[in-house]
C-alpha cells in the first residue's frame, strides 16, 4: 500500500520566525517534521542542532525526524532522544558499527532510520534491513538545500522496496533532496512512503497547500 507520508524540512524554515513555521507545519498534513543537522565535518555545511531540537519539539503536534549528516552519531544518541527526536537518522557512510548504533537508537526508545548517500547501494543494507524501522535514500548530495534531483533515486527506491519485500521487513522508505510535486509523484510510485520536501514546500506561495498536495500526488 502506498502510504504518501510527507516530511517538510525545517532547514529551508525562516528562522527568524521558526516558531510561526512549526505552526503551519502543526496546522497542515505533514506527518513528520523533518530536522537536518549538520556539523561542517560530514557534510560542507552546518545547521542546527541540539537547542533549536528541543525548542521546535516543544511546540510541534508531529514527530521530529532528525536526520543527521554528523560524524560520530553514537556520541549524540541519548541526547537527540532527550531533545525530542522521534526518529534517528544515521549516515551508513559515518557508521562503523551500525548494528550497534541502531540498537543504542532503539534502546533509547526512538525508531531507527539509516541513510544512503547518493553513491552507496542499496544491497549493503541487506544485513541490516529486518532491525530497520526506516532507509532514507539521499536524491541530491547532502548539505544543502534546493539541489537538483539525481534520477539515480527511483531504481534504489525500487530496489530497496524488493530488498524490504524479500526480507518481509517492517521498514519505511523515505527519500530526501530535490523533491517536488513532479519527482515526488514517481518516488511514491516507485515505491516511496515518505518525501521530505524543504525549498519547495518553503518557496511556495501557500506552503500548507503544497504540503496538503503531496498527499494527493
Ligand atoms: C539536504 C537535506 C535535505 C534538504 C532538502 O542535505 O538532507 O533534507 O533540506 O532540501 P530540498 O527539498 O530543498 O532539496
Ligand atoms: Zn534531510
Amino acid at each position: 500500500m502506498i502510504q504518501k507520508l510527507v516530511a517538510p524540512s525545517i532547514l529551508s524554515a525562516d528562522f527568524i520566525r521558526l516558531g510561526d513555521d512549526i505552526a503551519m507545519l502543526n496546522r497542515s498534513q505533514a506527518d513528520y517534521i523533518h530536522c537536518d543537522v549538520m556539523d561542517g565535518v560530514f557534510v560542507p555545511n552546518i545547521s542546527f542542532g541540539l537547542p533549536v531540537i528541543s525548542q521546535v519539539a516543544a511546540i510541534a503536534a508531529k514527530p521530529l525526524d532528525v536526520h543527521l549528516m554528523i560524524v560520530n552519531p553514537d556520541q549524540y544518541i541519548e541526547a537527540f532522544q532527550a531533545a525530542g527526536a522521534a526518529i534517528l537518522t544515521v549516515h551508513y557512510e559515518a557508521c562503523t558499527h551500525l548494528h550497534r548504533t541502531i540498537e543504542r537508537i532503539k534502546a533509547a526508545g526512538m525508531k531507527a532510520s539509516v541513510c544512503l548517500n547518493p553513491h552507496t547501494p542499496v544491497h549493503l543494507l541487506e544485513d541490516i534491513i529486518e532491525d530497520l524501522d526506516m532507509v532514507l535514500i539521499m536524491s541530491v548530495n547532502p548539505g544543502f538545500g534546493g539541489q537538483r534531483f539525481i534520477e539515480n533515486a527511483y531504481q534504489k527506491v525500487k530496489k530497496l522496496k524488493e530488498l524490504i519485500l524479500s526480507k518481509n521487513a517492517d521498514c519505511l522508505i523515505e527519500v530526501d533532496g530535490g523533491v517536488n510535486f513532479e519527482t515526488g509523484k514517481e518516488l511514491y510510485e516507485a515505491g516511496a512512503d515518505v518525501l521530505v520536501s524543504g525549498s519547495f514546500i518553503f518557496q511556495s506561495e501557500d506552503p500548507v497547500a503544497t504540503i496538503n498536495h503531496f498527499k494527493a500526488l
